[in-house]
């Protein structure tokens, strides 16, 4: 058995092989004089394991051609970062089901799929293949426990982000709760723990996705007018489009914990053990 990968999912797959105590493949990368994308692994003969987050629109064709070099009686599929999966459902006449099409492809050349905290778990259900989605809120908790927090106060940024808070409060045994908005006036938002005060207290907002970073830096100015200490961020997939990174750092976020489903330099949690632990369970 062997891990092979996309470009962008090289660090993770390589952990992942080293947790499973197997080898990568030796993956080349080229594109024709086109543009359009090549790899070449060699010999594919052996059952592979494929990991690829969707982080772009090339990533997506590099996973297609991965899954079309292997067998597809033999491969599993992992997919750390599922791109296009917030498009879940039509909001306006017209629209595709962007994630359904991504799934319907993707699961069709595989024996099973994995992905961590995918947005919208109701999304599985579009996949050929039996896939599992894996949560990180454990090592989530373990890292805020090694960061040396103390006693933080775990905040969702809503309520439909309220069951990862708590999972990853309950590792600690800490307090958590989610900002509800309350529209002061026409232009005026306030934002506050639904139940719990911030004041005094070492906050760190945790979501799946931190995308421009707008909603944890707009949530963070509001927590530090309400007294809190101090303000961290963390998400399972640092998509930190744009400026983010700096965006969250000048509205005064003490720190930005990602993990490696997205590689980054802000990667401190790594979902490897929790893909190995699957995939050998599977
Ligand atoms: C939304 O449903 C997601 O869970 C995130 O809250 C959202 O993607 C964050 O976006 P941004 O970082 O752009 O505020």
């Amino acid at each position: 058995m062997r891990v092979i990968s996309t470009e962008k999912s090289q660090i993770l797959a390589a952990r992942i092989a080293e947790a499973l105590k197997i080898p990568v493949v030796d993956v080349k990368f080229s594109r024709f004089p086109d543009g359009e994308h090549y790899l070449a692994a060699g010999d594919l003969d052996d059952e592979t394991i494929i990991v690829g987050s969707i982080v772009d629109n090339d990533t997506f064709v590099q996973l297609l051609l991965l899954i079309d070099a292997c067998d597809s009686s033999t491969s599993r599929l992992v997919i750390p970062y599922m791109g296009y999966a917030r498009q879940d459902k039509r909001f306006k006449k017209g629209e595709p089901i962007s994630a359904r099409a991504i799934a319907q492809v993707l699961g069709r050349g595989v024996e099973s799929c994995i992905t961590v905290n995918i947005h919208e778990p109701e999304v599985l259900k579009y996949f050929d293949a039996p896939t599992t989605n894996l949560s990180i809120a454990r090592e989530v908790g373990e890292y805020i426990c090694r960061a040396d927090i103390p006693d933080p106060l775990i905040l969702a940024p809503d309520d439909g982000a309220l069951a990862f808070a708590r999972d990853v409060a309950t590792v600690g045994g800490w307090d958590y709760d989610h900002l509800e908005k309350t529209r002061l006036s026409g232009v005026e938002v306030k934002m506050a723990p639904k139940k719990l005060c911030a004041a005094s207290r070492s906050v760190v907002i945790v979501d799946d996705i931190i995308s421009t970073g707008g909603t944890i830096a707009t949530a963070a100015g509001m927590l530090y007018q309400q007294g809190a200490k101090d303000v961290y961020a963390s998400c399972v997939h640092g998509v930190l489009i744009g400026g983010a990174y700096t965006h969250l750092k000048a509205n005064g976020i003490r720190d930005i914990i990602c993990s490696d489903t997205i590689e980054r330099g802000c990667s401190k949690i790594s979902a490897a053990g929790l893909i190995a632990t699957a995939l050998i369970r599977e």
